[in-house]
């Protein structure tokens, strides 16, 4: 039964988790776009505001922005604070239903760190919270004033720190911790600073008292770092399905990589709807950072080696050995007949370049590690193989089932 809840739950929060995700950022998208779209008015000039009209569904919409605030308060006022919390909210149940109570399948690898699973999760947990507090320590200081100077060291400290979980978690963890520490520092910038100060605002507006400037600019400078996180996020958090970007040695360059990738492509869009001009040369970036991405994992990863025919990188190749495992000749003989041809270092079967989704079926120990995976794609549910293509019988799946579930 636990494997089948097991299944349902991730299914149910990784839904839950997009489409919150999907509001979010599409908000975030949206209001970026309006900030730039926005042109003084006789009544609102230039650093009073501005007004933008838009047509959409059938309609034409006359939206205008108040710096800082309107003179009167309108009784009914939306807030935007929710997409961002249930995204919050979403991934880290997500986070922990996968990686934290799952931990030994999905976020310790021996060959990198031997962990228990309490000590990868305080050291995961641990690791997101420090991002946040170091981010907004950086946001406090008298670098805070120079938006470039907070974009670089910024930079720098989310390399470091994917460098950091590269030593300590699996591949696949190092890099969704790294998402799920930038997507915290959104999250925070909403919960913690944004909405606070809007608040503040709201307040003074309510007292009759004029709000001090200040709120809405920290506000609208919180705003604009989120918004040039989001495309590097989406790709952290995609990336888990993708092993080819994560298990390179260099997977903090990938990392740097997505960063300035991303960014560069909001700076872009950014400009454009300030009616800025057209700023092509950062797609020129953009492309560049793709081109070196996929260099490096087409270099760097088994995977991509295999591909290209190159001898694997010295210290690559599965290092520090698992301890055996006791997994009955019955069930390596189904694996071995029905699932290596295309699950292993080197697959046998036409097609099949690098073994899929990065999941190796070659060794008992790899068995014994997948064995909830192959529990649930070839027992519990007849995924694997696909089409059965290496006509695995009912017996053997019945084989593969009593050895998974055993206690
Ligand atoms: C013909 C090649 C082939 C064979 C044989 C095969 N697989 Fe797969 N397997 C794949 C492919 C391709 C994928 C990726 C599917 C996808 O991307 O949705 C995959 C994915 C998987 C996954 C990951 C699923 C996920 O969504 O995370 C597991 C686990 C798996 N296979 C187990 C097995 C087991 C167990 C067997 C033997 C009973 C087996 N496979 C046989 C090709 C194969």
């Amino acid at each position: 039964m636990e494997p089948i809840l097991h299944e349902f739950g991730s299914l149910l929060l990784r839904w839950a988790h997009i489409v919150a995700g999907m509001a979010w950022i599409g908000a975030s998208f949206y209001f970026m776009h309006l900030d730039a779209a926005l042109r003084p008015t006789p009544d609102l000039p230039a650093g009073k505001g501005g007004e933008a009209w838009e047509v959409h569904g059938g309609g034409f919409y006359q939206v205008r922005k108040y710096l800082v605030a309107p003179a009167f308060l309108p009784d009914h006022l939306m807030w935007h604070k929710w997409e961002s919390y249930t995204t919050w909210i979403t991934g880290a149940l997500l986070l922990v239903w996968t990686y934290y109570y799952q931990a030994t399948l999905y976020l310790i690898d021996p060959s990198v760190l031997s962990l228990t699973p309490l000590t990868a999760f305080l050291i995961g947990a641990g690791g997101i919270a420090f991002g946040w507090i170091f981010y907004d320590l950086v946001c406090r200081s008298p670098l805070g004033r120079s938006d470039l100077k907070v974009g670089l060291v910024v930079f720098v400290f989310v390399v470091a720190m994917a460098l950091f979980f590269q030593k300590v978690f699996s591949p696949r963890g190092a890099f969704i911790h790294i998402g799920a520490l930038m997507a915290t520092i959104m999250t925070a910038n909403v919960f913690l600073i944004i909405i606070p100060n809007q608040r503040k605002v709201v307040a003074a507006l309510k007292a009759g008292e004029a709000p001090d400037p200040k709120y809405g600019k920290i506000g609208k400078l919180r705003s604009s770092h989120n918004n040039y996180f989001t495309l590097p996020v989406i790709f952290l958090m995609m990336s888990n399905h993708y092993p080819i970007t994560y298990s390179t040695p260099y997977a903090f360059v990938i990392v740097a990589l997505a960063l300035i990738g991303g960014a560069i492509i909001r700076v872009f869009y950014n400009k454009r709807h300030a009616g800025q001009g057209n700023w092509w040369w950062c797609w020129g970036v953009a492309f560049a950072c793709l081109v070196l991405a996929v260099a490096l994992c087409l270099t760097t990863t088994p995977a991509g080696r295999t591909a290209l025919g190159l001898p694997a990188l010295v210290g690559t190749a599965e290092a520090a050995p698992a301890p055996a495992a006791a997994v009955p000749g019955e069930v390596q003989d189904v694996v071995m007949g029905r699932c290596s041809m295309c699950h292993a270092a080197e697959p046998v079967y036409e097609g099949i370049a690098t073994a899929p989704r990065g999941i190796l079926l070659d060794t008992p120990e790899a068995m014994e590690r997948n064995k909830p995976l192959i529990l649930m794609q070839a027992a519990l549910t007849h995924a694997m193989p696909p089409g059965n293509v290496t006509e695995i019988t009912p017996a053997e799946r019945a084989a593969l089932k009593a050895w998974a579930t055993a206690r």
